[in-house]
């Protein structure tokens, strides 16, 4: 994985041509699965709606429902933590931004959701700064990529989320059990599998984060709470 690109003035990295290549493909990929599914579990690639709110659940660990807090969901799909976060949380006061780079998803989220509180943009990283990020799903499909191509992906994703984070963001990953106690991580049918170590590392070593591991809930997957240790992201 590439840990040392140069940031710009702005303190975004440039996008490199390759990462173009494959944030076209995530396009096209949900956008042709949702037009198959609609705005359903499978049309995000989940087999069920029980399974995608677990998910919810674990990456929503991150906030402080005490207070009111901004909110950006990293590959929002249609919306569905918009709908987890009503019906579980329907009395915290929270700014939604959900950000997908798939035009069909945002124009179908914007479809069922049209108050203040939940905007829906299409982009590939946030535009804003929110107290916290999640990510339920956008690490998992490699779309034919090496595993290099796909770890410098990650690593690109993981680095935004810290930019545009306040205080933490939560990211979950198909873990890869067969390889316990290795760093490595495989890329098999299709599906990027790793174990939480190089993950871990490198959200404590290159993005200055404190990281704690979710899992045994389950399902063969993760979910790693990342917390911003000081406020650079103001
Ligand atoms: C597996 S789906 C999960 C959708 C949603 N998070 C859920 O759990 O219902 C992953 C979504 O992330 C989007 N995505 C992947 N990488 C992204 C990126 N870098 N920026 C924005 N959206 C992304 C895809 O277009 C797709 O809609």
């Amino acid at each position: 994985m590439s840990l040392s690109r140069k940031a710009d003035r702005t303190g975004i990295e440039p996008v490199e041509g390759i990462l173009r290549d494959v944030y076209s493909d995530i396009e096209a990929y949900y956008s042709e699965r949702v037009a198959r599914h609609g705005a359903t579990p499978l049309g995000v690639d989940w087999s069920c709606w029980a399974t995608q709110n677990l998910r919810f659940v674990q990456l929503l660990k991150i906030c402080d429902f005490s207070a009111p807090f901004a909110l950006n969901d990293i590959g929002c799909g249609y919306g569905a933590l918009a709908a987890f976060l009503a019906l579980r949380h329907g009395d915290a006061k929270i700014d939604y931004l959900g950000v997908d780079l798939s035009r069909a998803m945002v124009q179908r989220a914007r479809r069922r959701f049209s108050s203040p509180d939940h905007r829906f943009v299409v982009a590939k990283s946030s535009p804003r700064i929110a107290d916290y990020s999640v990510a339920s799903g956008i690490m998992n499909v490699s779309l034919g990529h090496s595993r290099a191509v796909w770890e410098d992906f990650v690593a690109t994703m993981l680095r935004q989320m810290r930019q545009t984070s306040r205080r933490g963001f939560s990211v979950n990953f198909i873990s890869d059990a067969t390889r316990a106690g290795s760093p490595a991580t495989t890329l098999t049918d299709g599906l990027y599998r790793t174990m939480p170590q190089p993950w871990i590392g490198y959200c404590e070593s290159q993005l200055g984060c404190s990281v704690e591991i979710m899992d045994g809930y389950g399902m063969r997957e993760f979910t790693l709470l990342i917390r911003c240790n000081d406020t650079t992201a103001d």
